[in-house]
């Protein structure tokens, strides 16, 4: 018996999703192993392009699944509130889990929040987010794609960053640092790797109106150039 844990809608940082196949192949695994599956699903509100995959939580017939989500993404992450789909044999479980490891947490902010939800405002608020966030995503890659820089941005249907893969070879850890010094927060990928990974860096876009993304994209170019040039040398 083993435990999994895995986010098929969206991987951080890289962005990429689990094919539907590959999700099937994963409850028939669990199954046969008598596994359980934690499916964090922590940013599936946001998909920009096609409509996304069904949660591994729906495809599963067997109740090894254990479904995970947060309002981190949606709302803001000081809230510190998320939600826990557990099947009914591990209920008593995690009931008694939860009083083990805090049992007070904030009852306003929980009150609220439902007022919200039950109010139907949050999902016009997702609608509204994701419009947003759907069009400073197409301009961001749109800023990129007009230009000559050798990022490639591949796996980018959704959530609050896209990964701009660098030319093989590159340094991305010394891409990333010469950003810093002139104030871009754009970490590497490989700052997230535990094995040696493709160079790329990180991108969040979702913070930025088009003016910002825009002014910001003007002074980030030239840096990148003189990066790309010198990988070339
Ligand atoms: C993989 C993953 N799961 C969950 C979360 C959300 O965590 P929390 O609800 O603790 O803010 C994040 C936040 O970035 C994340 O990257």
């Amino acid at each position: 018996m083993s435990l999994i844990y895995t986010t098929p809608s969206r991987q951080f940082p890289t962005g990429v999703s689990l094919s539907l196949q590959r999700r099937l192949a994963l409850i028939d695994y669990a199954a046969r192993t008598h596994s359980w599956i934690i499916e964090d699903d922590y940013d599936s509100e946001l998909r920009y392009g096609a409509a996304p995959l069904p949660s591994l939580q729906s495809l599963d017939g067997s109740g090894r699944l254990i479904y995970t989500g947060t309002f981190s993404k949606v709302l803001f992450p000081s809230l510190r509130l998320g939600y826990v789909v557990v099947p009914d044999a591990l209920l008593d479980q995690f009931i008694e889990l939860k009083h083990l490891s805090d049992d007070h947490l904030p009852l306003v902010d929980q009150a609220t929040l439902a007022l919200f939800l039950e109010s139907g405002a949050f999902y016009s608020h997702i609608r509204r987010c994701r419009r947003e966030y759907a069009a400073r995503h197409a301009l961001f890659l749109d800023l990129f794609a007009r230009s000559d820089l050798p990022l490639t941005f591949e796996h980018s249907d959704g959530g609050m960053n896209v990964v701009g893969f660098l030319p093989d070879g590159s340094d991305d850890a010394a891409w990333s640092r010469r950003l810093q010094e002139e104030g871009f927060d754009v970490p590497s990928l490989s700052h997230y790797a535990i094995e040696p990974t493709r160079p790329g860096l990180v991108f969040g876009f979702t913070a930025f109106p088009a003016d910002r993304l825009r002014a910001e994209f003007k002074r980030i170019r030239p840096i990148l150039e003189k990066l790309a040039k010198v990988h070339r040398r």
